[in-house]
């Protein structure tokens, strides 16, 4: 099976890649690098030792995408190419719209062009919004309270549309919960270009020396230690999830949504903890007051998944921990873009 990987350099990316490979499937990836690295790429095929065909170009731009359709004649796209910072989301929203929308637009039109039927589109947890029950399944309330949330939200809307209207047409919209860790290697992780938005990359830069001190925002939450809770899903287990939802893509037409989560959580605290745990060294923490728009805490049921996937995650927090810290301690500036 031959898939084209949008957004392949990337942190989710790579890893699928990888997996992907692992089984066989012919790959091709299309990435602009507005936030990844060629290096990226040379590490994956250095990895699997296979080969991955790969086009520089943005998933807004029809003429590269008809290219990319004609030459590599995908049976099945993993559009993970988008942007993903929330608080740059309010800052930048049309540029959110214009490369979240408008290029899941460009690639299912191109798709469509050329009779490519089968997608799975990066989608994340953030669509449910403000938690009316916990665990959240697929039929909670979706109310994003963030451009990007409602960005994945139109995107979600428009794949199922589409499936609508095409009745070959299959979409499997994995909605993410808190991807973190590292290839067992060591030689790929999440890199990212600014301070980090997320907790763990932001421990492992404190680990390794490059920022001086942890802060917890928030420590009166209605959660047993008083700190946020959250599902983290290892990004291995994430990426073996891809494969999955290909498997699926092929067996059923229309839309779905699916959480990827393990259906546990755990607080800033515990991952602070085991993050010490793993780089053998205590992490500097100083506590601050909540930060505006946090949740308390959010949850998967990842049941779904489970039963009509045949997926479920096994990477336990030590092994996010554990993976994240060889990555970040190896490559201590990250692939040095
Ligand atoms: N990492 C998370 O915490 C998380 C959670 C939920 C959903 N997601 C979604 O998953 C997807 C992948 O996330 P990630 O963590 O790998 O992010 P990432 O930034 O590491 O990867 C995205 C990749 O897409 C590329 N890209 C961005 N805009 C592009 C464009 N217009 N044309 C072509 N390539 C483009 C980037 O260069 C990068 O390689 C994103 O759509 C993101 O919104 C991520």
């Amino acid at each position: 099976m031959r898939v084209l990987v949008t957004g392949g350099a990337g942190y989710l990316g790579s890893h699928t890649l990888l997996e992907l490979m692992a089984l066989n499937y012919e790959v091709c990836v299309l990435d602009n690098y507005s936030n990844a690295t060629p290096e990226v790429l040379s590490r994956v095929r250095s990895l699997s030792n296979g080969t991955v065909t790969d086009y520089t170009g943005d998933v807004r731009d029809d003429a590269m995408l008809d290219r990319v359709m004609a030459e590599f004649r995908p049976d099945a796209v993993i559009h993970f190419a988008g942007l993903k910072a929330v608080g740059e989301s309010a800052e930048k929203p049309l540029y959110y719209y214009d490369v979240n929308v408008g290029g899941t637009l460009a690639v299912v039109r191109a798709m469509e062009r050329a009779g490519c039927n089968r997608i799975i589109f990066s989608s994340s947890a953030t669509v449910y919004g403000e938690p009316t029950y916990l665990p959240y399944d697929e039929a909670h309330p979706t109310t994003p309270k963030s451009v990007y949330g409602q960005s994945k939200l139109m995107a979600e809307r428009i794949l199922t549309d589409w499936t609508v209207a095409n009745g070959a047409a299959s979409a499997v919209i994995l909605r993410y919960f808190n991807p973190v860790g590292a290839h067992i290697s060591g030689q790929i992780g999440e890199d990212p270009s600014d301070i980090p938005n997320n907790l763990m990359p932001y421990i492992a830069q404190v680990a390794v020396g490059k920022r001086d001190v942890l802060t917890i925002f928030g420590d009166d939450y209605d959660t047993p230690d008083g700190t946020g809770l959250r599902d983290y899903i290892h990004v291995v287990d994430l990426a073996r999830a891809h494969v999955a939802a290909l498997g699926y893509a092929v067996r059923h037409t229309g839309a779905r949504p699916f959480n990827i989560g393990t259906g546990q959580s755990y607080s800033v605290r515990d991952i602070v903890a085991a993050f010490g745990r793993a780089c053998g060294a205590e992490i500097p923490v100083r506590q601050a007051p909540r930060r505006v728009g946090d949740i308390a805490a959010m949850q998967a049921d990842a049941g779904r998944a489970m039963r009509e996937l045949n997926w479920k995650a096994t990477h336990t927090l030590d092994d996010m921990t554990v993976s994240t810290w060889k990555w970040q301690s190896g490559n201590p500036d990250g692939y040095t873009r």
